[in-house]
């Protein structure tokens, strides 16, 4: 979700909405330790050819983690901490997805939306810091601090920073299905006062096996974030890292160009946030354009805010390119949802992105691939396509 500052007008329907290096591992602490053979020590290609990924922090190729995995020799010695969250679509039209987080002990079980595009863990649950924050579909949320056990998918964090709310707009509190955020962006967005608090991930990061997570949306059915590794049967290919921008503090990337249905692909540098809070992909005008071009009957309606078309319309499918690779959204996707309900009017998944000022790469695009957010401390996005339904 980006805040407020960044969105001027976001259309009334949309629910518009970092990272620690591994830990060494085996540090010798000051001490010189003269080597000797290890009588037990059994020589795998695999295994060396590993190590590095784990020093400096480079994601792990799937197939050289399964051929590791195969020769069962790591597992004692490296295997530090996964973590596997079920994503929940909260209704039929993909508005967000909600993971269970259990909070506090004893635990209550709360429905959190993973925000990739805000750096704060907001709970309408329930001294000292206070935050504040507006979010772009015009929300927000003020309150305490407090800091307490959250486990995620098996990951725990024992002593995570949880702004409650106590004061809450009424569209933050009207969205029932959700009770809250994990931020998943960079510290720099964390809205704390008097000092920033470290995000979830920042928080896990030094346990996991390797400091990234993963997001495997799906369309209308449940998906996953994982924490820690890649699973290399949520993809099919391989998968494209590309260097990201943390500055704001945004997951900001940038994709090699386009292409509308079967033509040809247009090769141009977009700059965008890949933002699992954000429902819509928004992207430049002249793309919007080039895209409804193709679709029958539609129009940028000022009533409706963004562009609308038919509900019966056939539309074509959106590919936007990382580095040399495609990922392309399937054209049902991009077909959000009627305008009111029992219209046969219908709003488009792909919008203009000129009045936000920003790029991006909302649930409408994430869903159509496997995500790979690297926290390396050059962090980098991965992007890989696989089976939709
Ligand atoms: C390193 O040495 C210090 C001082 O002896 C000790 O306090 C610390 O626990 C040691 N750390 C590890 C990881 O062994
Ligand atoms: C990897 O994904 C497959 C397919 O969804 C799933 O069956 C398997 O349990 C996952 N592995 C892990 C370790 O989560």
């Amino acid at each position: 979700m980006v805040p407020l500052a960044q969105i001027l007008t976001v259309a009334a329907l949309a629910g518009s909405g970092a990272a620690v290096p591994i830990s060494q591992i085996g540090t010798i602490n000051g001490t010189t330790l003269h080597q000797v053979r290890n009588p037990s020590y059994v020589f795998n290609g695999a295994v060396s050819i590993y190590k590095p990924y784990l020093k400096f922090d480079v994601p792990i190729p799937a197939d050289l983690q399964a051929a590791v995995d195969r020769t069962g020799l790591l597992t004692k010695t490296y295997k530090r901490s996964e973590g596997v969250a079920v994503a929940t679509p909260i209704d039929s039209i993909n508005d967000a997805y909600t993971i269970p987080v259990s909070i506090g002990s004893p635990p209550q079980v709360l429905q959190l939306d993973f925000d990739t595009g805000s750096s704060d863990l907001t709970s309408k649950l329930m001294s000292g810091y206070t935050w504040d924050i507006s979010y772009g579909d015009g929300s927000s949320s003020r309150g305490n601090i407090y800091a307490d056990t959250v486990v995620i998918g098996g990951v725990t964090v024992t002593s995570q920073a949880i702004e409650c709310a106590e004061t809450v707009s009424s569209s933050f509190t009207s969205d029932s299905a959700v009770d809250g955020l994990v931020g998943l962006g960079f510290d720099s967005l964390n809205t704390a006062s008097p000092k920033a608090v470290a995000t979830f991930f920042d928080n896990a990061a030094s346990s996991l096996d390797a400091p990234l997570f993963t997001a495997d949306l799906k369309h209308d059915a449940p998906g996953s974030y994982d924490f820690g590794f890649i699973n290399s049967s949520l993809y099919t290919g391989s998968i494209t890292y590309v260097p990201v921008d943390t500055n704001p503090g945004y997951w900001t990337w940038t994709s090699s160009g386009y292409a509308v249905g079967t033509a040809a692909f247009s090769s141009t540098s977009i700059s965008g946030i890949a933002d699992t809070g954000t429902t819509l992909l928004y992207l430049p005008a002249a793309i919007i354009k080039a895209y409804y071009a193709k679709v029958s009957g539609s129009s940028n309606s000022n009533t409706y805010g963004g562009y609308v078309f038919s509900c019966s319309a056939t539309l074509p499918t959106f590919t936007f390119g990382v580095g040399s690779s495609r990922i392309t959204i399937p054209g049902n996707y991009l077909n959000y949802a009627p305008v009111e309900t029992g219209s046969s009017t219908c709003f488009g998944g792909l919008q203009d992105s000129s009045d936000i000022g920003i790029n991006i790469f909302g649930d409408v695009a994430l869903k159509s691939a496997f995500v790979v957010f690297n926290g390396a401390s050059s962090p980098t996005l991965g992007w890989a396509s696989k089976i939709l339904d």
